[in-house]
């Protein structure tokens, strides 16, 4: 109801600057890498006992999860195998479950679910299960769910209830959760030094301030959304860390204002997309740095002779600056690994306000459902 709302207009734009208090409540207790943060429902023995076994004796992770919570596995991906050299496959469950893989019984089994109740996730586990993959933690934002009972193991996200269809707070707190996890996977392989996780952790306590300086940019996205509420198609570019997030930005776009988007690592323009680049194609990038923007530099002018504008979601130390067709926001701060979790929200902000101006049921979108627990 409108109480609830307070001074939002909906529960997606509620939920999208609910993010700087969901991440503080999900961090909330966490002093250091302990493997006491992920023990499940029903494990024996002494606090973090069996978290600390799992962790020493796997040497592969494999990701399950669908729609966003995908996205976030996805990201974290580059953080497992940069930070803590682990093997990483990140799979649509829908996919895994029915195609013949390679199990290793070694494999970390991680399942990222808002709900924890979502079909093919649960289904997804069951298989993995099935080939002798008993390692199993969850990254859920919902304790009494089916996938916390099912995983061995778990990191509660503290989101809180989440109502708008489109993923928002569930997301970046996937990403912290999954943060904490690269770090004690990190720490069980004897790869992260007291210094760095010292700095990490600090990094992760400053996230709700940043948070709050990337939201007080919104005035300048509604300006790009009145841009977008005009286009049908959209076109997002990210690299690296940031390539999960320029997907999951498309995916938010088409979910909630209905304009048919698509995400291309940024390397790919050059390999189909630009033939689809006109004067009605807006172009989004996602946090390049100077070291991106240099190697975009000859894309950007391939996509202006065409007449596509370009929106660029700048790093915090990049010099980009304003220009015909090349509209910039420029992020607060330069925020290294943890990134993602800051840039997806202009992202999320974009969606919201562009639907806001095409009159879509922001909250409900056409055709989808929260929690999909049905095949
Ligand atoms: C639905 C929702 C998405 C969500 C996905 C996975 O499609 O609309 O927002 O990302 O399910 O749900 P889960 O609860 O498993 O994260």
């Amino acid at each position: 109801g409108a109480a609830e709302l307070g001074p939002y207009r909906h529960y997606m734009q509620k939920e999208i600057f609910e993010q700087p208090r969901a991440i503080a409540d999900t961090l909330e207790g966490v002093q250091g890498i302990v493997p006491e943060l992920f023990d499940g429902v029903g494990v024996d023995g002494a606090p973090g006992a069996a978290a600390w076994r799992v962790f020493k004796e796997i040497d592969r992770v494999l990701i399950l999860a669908c729609g966003t919570s995908y996205y976030s596995g996805c990201t974290a991906k580059y953080w497992l195998e940069g930070i803590a050299k682990i093997p990483t496959q990140v799979e649509i469950a829908s996919e895994y479950r029915y195609r013949d893989s390679v199990p290793d019984p070694k494999t970390l089994v991680v399942t990222i679910s808002q709900s924890g109740e979502t079909a093919d996730t649960l289904a997804a586990l069951r298989h993995a299960r099935s080939l002798g993959m008993e390692q199993t933690l969850t990254i859920c934002n919902v304790a009494t769910s089916a996938m916390v009972r099912e995983c061995k193991l778990a990191y509660i996200t503290r989101a809180g209830v989440e109502i708008g269809v489109a993923s928002t707070k569930a997301f970046t707190t996937q990403l912290a959760g999954l943060f904490l996890l690269t770090l004690a996977l990190a720490q069980a392989k004897d790869r992260l030094g007291d210094a760095d996780e010292a700095r990490y952790l600090k990094e992760m306590r400053h996230l709700p301030v940043a948070l709050q300086s990337v939201l007080a940019l919104e005035p300048q996205i509604i300006s790009w959304s009145e841009d977008f509420a005009r286009k049908e198609n959209a076109l997002f570019l990210g690299r690296g860390l940031h390539y999960p997030i320029a997907l999951e930005g498309a995916l938010k776009l088409k979910e909630v204002t209905y304009i048919h988007a698509e995400a291309y690592a940024a390397g790919e323009l050059k390999h189909g997309p630009l033939a689809l680049v006109t004067s009605e194609m807006p172009v989004v990038t996602v946090a390049p740095n100077d070291a991106l923007l240099e190697k975009l530099k000859s894309n950007l002018q391939e996509v202006r002779a065409r007449g596509g504008v370009l929106y660029v979601l700048a790093d915090g130390d990049t010099r980009i600056e304003n220009s015909e067709g090349v509209h910039v926001i420029r992020m607060p701060e330069h925020y290294g690994a943890l990134s993602p979790l800051l840039h997806v929200v202009p992202l999320q902000l974009l969606a919201y306000h562009t639907a806001c101006a095409r009159g879509t049921d922001v909250d409900k979108p056409r055709n989808l459902a929260k929690s999909v627990t049905v095949e």
